[in-house]
């Protein structure tokens, strides 16, 4: 049973009423729920299969923890997902046996929001674009948040809160989120690879990784200047073929 006559209510009431469930206890859980907390948002319950980890959470955000879902308060509005990508779709099967008529949304970019279509009338992605560790705490204005929602009222609720939580906020469908995450990776995850391969190049000759630094950032820093596009250099760009087959000879190194 939905009622929609509520919805606009939802959207509109201040965030510090809502009944916010983070289910998870990772990178993501960790990072955001101590943002909502900190900009006023509480988190009313923390539910991760981990104990230790659900507690730490907890701990940190002043709430409640379980790690059942069947323990999840009835009345909670909204659920963030914050899980692996394969639990997602398992996770929100089990949890909609306990709060269907919550709005519920998962953080990530390389997984539909649809996927939570089967458990929910209300569901969405709030997926912030960027690359969270424990270690270092994030630049929260400068992360550009990636939402979408089945119901207008959602989408709403969701940019309201990623503005207040962030800045920079963007409605992205499925689609778009699933190229947007391709291109994420390539940006991101193989760029580092890259590094990482450059680094145990140099290690095996005994030299240190510090000697690319500058090279490394002068990369960046024009990249995020033009069009990277424009600014490839190197024997490649050159059309320098002899020196690419020598390169070609030594990738047995990689
Ligand atoms: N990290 C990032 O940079 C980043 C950025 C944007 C979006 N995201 C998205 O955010 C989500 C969470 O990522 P994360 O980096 O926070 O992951 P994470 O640090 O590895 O944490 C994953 C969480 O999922 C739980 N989990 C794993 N398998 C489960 C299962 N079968 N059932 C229930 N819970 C399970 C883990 O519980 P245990 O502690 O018990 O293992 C843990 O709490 C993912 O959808 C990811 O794509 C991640």
């Amino acid at each position: 049973m939905f009622l929609y006559g509520k919805l606009p209510y939802f959207a509109f009431r201040m965030e510090k009423s809502l009944k916010i469930a983070i289910i998870g206890a990772g990178r993501v859980a960790w990072h955001l729920g101590r943002r909502l907390k900190g900009k006023g948002i509480p988190v009313s319950q923390v539910i991760s299969r981990t104990e230790e980890r659900a507690k730490k959470l907890a701990g940190l955000l002043g709430s409640p923890w379980s790690t059942s879902l069947s323990q999840i308060l009835p009345d909670t509005d909204w659920v963030l997902l914050a899980v692996k990508d394969d639990a997602i779709a398992e996770v929100a099967k089990e949890l909609g046996h306990f709060v269907p008529g919550a709005f519920v949304t998962h953080t990530s970019g390389g997984t539909a929001g649809s996927v939570l279509s089967p458990f929910f009338e209300r569901f969405g992605v709030f997926y912030p674009l960027q690359s969270f560790s424990f270690e270092h705490t994030p630049v929260w204005s400068k992360i550009p948040f990636c939402v979408d929602a089945s119901i207008p009222e959602d989408l709403l609720f969701l940019k309201k809160t990623a503005k207040r939580i962030g800045n920079l906020v963007y409605h992205v469908n499925d689609e778009q989120r699933a190229r947007l995450h391709i291109a994420a990776v390539f940006a991101n995850n193989f760029a580092n690879h890259c590094f990482a391969v450059a680094e145990k190049i140099l290690d095996d000759q005994n030299l240190p990784f510090e000697m690319l630094h500058p090279l490394m950032e002068e990369t960046v820093a024009k990249a995020l200047q033009e069009s990277p596009a424009r600014m490839q250099t190197g024997p490649a760009a050159r059309g320098d073929i002899e020196t690419m087959r020598k390169q070609d000879r030594k990738k047995s190194v990689v």
